[in-house]
């Protein structure tokens, strides 16, 4: 997804109201399998449950999920849009003859769980719904209104969206493709629109329907916006490793599956303004360029939190980089090394507290990067923009830092990247970089 300008102006101007919109770390581990009965969307909305028109005082939570779902988010929308002549014409051209009936779009666009599954109120057609991120509620759904506790409700399937890992891994199943959910070139080549997913930022734009309040810190484990903004990006390496390392790859014969790899190393004007011609850094001229930028991202986190994988992980990406002037053998077989190790990251990213220290390092060392030659790769440099915000609003809502400190520049990061009004200038980006830099120098001073 690009950057949404007046979406994002209005967030900005609202930050200090969205000191809540941030997430949550649970002890809980991942890839808890959701085998439950799925009861459909009515069945959560009832007027005393989660269907009320405005938030319930009182209640732990909003109980108006329903209502924002409906007339705000998205998701509700997920399967109308295949039914629209965008949709029929990228299925017309992949050979689909209905997209709202074809497994290829529904896993992405509907809660698309085997038919054993879908409960007698449950329709495809609701699109995105509660228990497509929420996991099945049969086995919950009574016991969860008389006063379980939210580990129990987890014991009996309830997915655990606080934790950013398990959450990552949710969003990034639709939102960046899998082997269970697979998206490729010949798709996009169809019509269908890249796939671009930065968690903390998706969090924040999705139309909030909870409220982190003193109650929601009480029953749930809370990671703000840097740590999940950390974790995102180093699950998205995990996917990117999963795709590079398969199968998928070789699938295509003449060329690799070229969904994994950055779509302006071949698509892109010949005429200046050439924004994509300053390469990662690490990057030979002319050649094809995996979308490593999550991988780049996860190797400057590891080394600034001095976690002790971040030397294995550098010698494994640069593995991966060297495969990718190679062979696809190659880039598979060193994708698979580095992807042994994206698990023990996370486990130790997990384990490290992002006090003021640590966010102020990390908005050095992006700032440092992202004005260096990574300015001129507009990928990264709207992932740079997306890390800053992320780690300045955390350190405001965790840390009480002012608001005043970092608004400013982040906004001047944000203009730099935001090409919607005029085509992406480096410099400009370098420029407001450096007064992120200024201010996290004098951060760091004076605390
Ligand atoms: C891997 C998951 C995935 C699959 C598979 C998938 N989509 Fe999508 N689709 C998405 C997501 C996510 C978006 C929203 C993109 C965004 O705005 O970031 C989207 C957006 C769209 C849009 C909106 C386009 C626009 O310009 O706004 C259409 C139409 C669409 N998909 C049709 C299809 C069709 C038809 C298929 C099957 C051939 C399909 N999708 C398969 C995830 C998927
Ligand atoms: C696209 C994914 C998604 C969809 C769809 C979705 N939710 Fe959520 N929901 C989340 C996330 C993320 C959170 C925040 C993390 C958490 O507390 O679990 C959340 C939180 C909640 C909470 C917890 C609030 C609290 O204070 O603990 C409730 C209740 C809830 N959602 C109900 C619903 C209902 C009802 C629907 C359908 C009408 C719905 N959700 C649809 C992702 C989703
Ligand atoms: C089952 C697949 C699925 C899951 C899971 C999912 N999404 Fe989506 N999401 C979609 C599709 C499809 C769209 C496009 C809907 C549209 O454009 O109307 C979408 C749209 C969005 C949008 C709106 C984009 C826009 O153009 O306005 C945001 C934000 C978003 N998702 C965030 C999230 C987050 C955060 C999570 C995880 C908590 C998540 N999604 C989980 C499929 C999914
Ligand atoms: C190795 C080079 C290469 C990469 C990388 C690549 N493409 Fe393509 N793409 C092509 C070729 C070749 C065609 C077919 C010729 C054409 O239609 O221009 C094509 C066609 C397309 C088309 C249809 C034609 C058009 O211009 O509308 C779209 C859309 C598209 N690609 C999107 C993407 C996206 C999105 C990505 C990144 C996820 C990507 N491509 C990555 C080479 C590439």
């Amino acid at each position: 997804m690009g950057i949404r300008p007046s979406r994002r102006t209005s967030i900005l101007f609202s930050r200090t109201t969205l000191a809540l919109i941030l997430l949550f770390a649970s002890i809980a581990d991942a890839d808890t399998p959701d085998t439950n009965k799925h009861v459909g969307v009515a069945t959560c909305a009832g007027s005393t449950c989660h269907g009320s028109s405005r938030p319930i005082s009182n209640s732990p939570v909003r109980q108006d999920e329903y209502f924002i779902w409906q007339q705000k988010d998205g998701h509700q929308n997920a399967f109308k849009l295949l039914l629209k002549p965008a949709a029929r014409r990228i299925a017309d051209n992949l050979g689909i003859k209905d997209a709202s009936k074809a497994a290829e779009c529904l896993t992405c666009h509907s809660d698309y769980v085997p038919e054993a599954q879908r409960g007698p109120h449950f329709s495809l057609s609701e699109g995105v719904g509660c228990e497509a991120c929420h996991g099945g509620a049969k086995n919950w759904l009574g016991p969860h209104v008389s006063g379980n506790s939210h580990a129990q409700n987890i014991a009996q399937g309830l997915i655990p969206l606080e934790d950013p890992t398990v959450r990552a891994k949710l969003c990034l199943d639709c939102h960046l493709g899998s082997a269970s959910k697979p998206i490729n070139h010949r798709m996009m080549g169809a019509g269908h629109p890249p796939l671009e997913f930065e968690l903390a930022f998706n969090t924040l734009i999705q139309p909030a329907h909870f409220k982190v309040d003193a109650d929601y810190r009480k029953r749930k484990n809370f990671a703000a916006s840097g740590t999940v903004w950390a974790t995102g990006q180093l699950v998205s390496g995990q996917f990117l490793l999963d795709g590079l390392s398969s199968e998928r790859m070789t699938a295509n014969g003449l060329t690799p599956e070229l969904v994994f790899f950055e779509c302006s190393s071949c698509h892109h004007a010949m005429r200046p303004p050439r924004w994509n011609a300053g390469l990662g850094g690490h990057q030979d001229p002319g050649q094809l360029r995996i979308a490593d930028a999550s991988l780049v991202l996860s190797s400057l986190i590891l080394r600034t939190l001095d976690l002790p994988s971040s030397r294995a992980w550098d010698t494994a990406l640069k593995q991966l980089h060297e495969g990718s002037r190679q062979s696809v053998p190659a880039i598979r077989s060193a994708a698979a090394d580095l992807r042994k190790l994206t698990d023990t990251a996370l486990g130790e990213l997990r384990g490290k507290t992002l006090g003021k220290a640590e966010l102020l390092k990390l908005i050095n060392a992006l700032a440092t990067a992202g004005g260096g030659k990574l300015a001129g790769d507009f990928t990264m440099a709207k992932q740079v923009y997306y890390g800053l915000d992320a780690l300045s609003s955390h350190l405001q809502t965790e840390t009480q830092l002012p608001e005043t400190v970092f608004a400013k520049p982040v906004r001047e990061v944000f203009d730099a990247v935001d090409d919607s009004q005029r085509p992406y200038d480096p410099e400009r980006l370098r420029k407001a970089l450096e007064s992120i830099k200024a201010a996290a120098v004098e951060q760091s001073a004076s605390s």
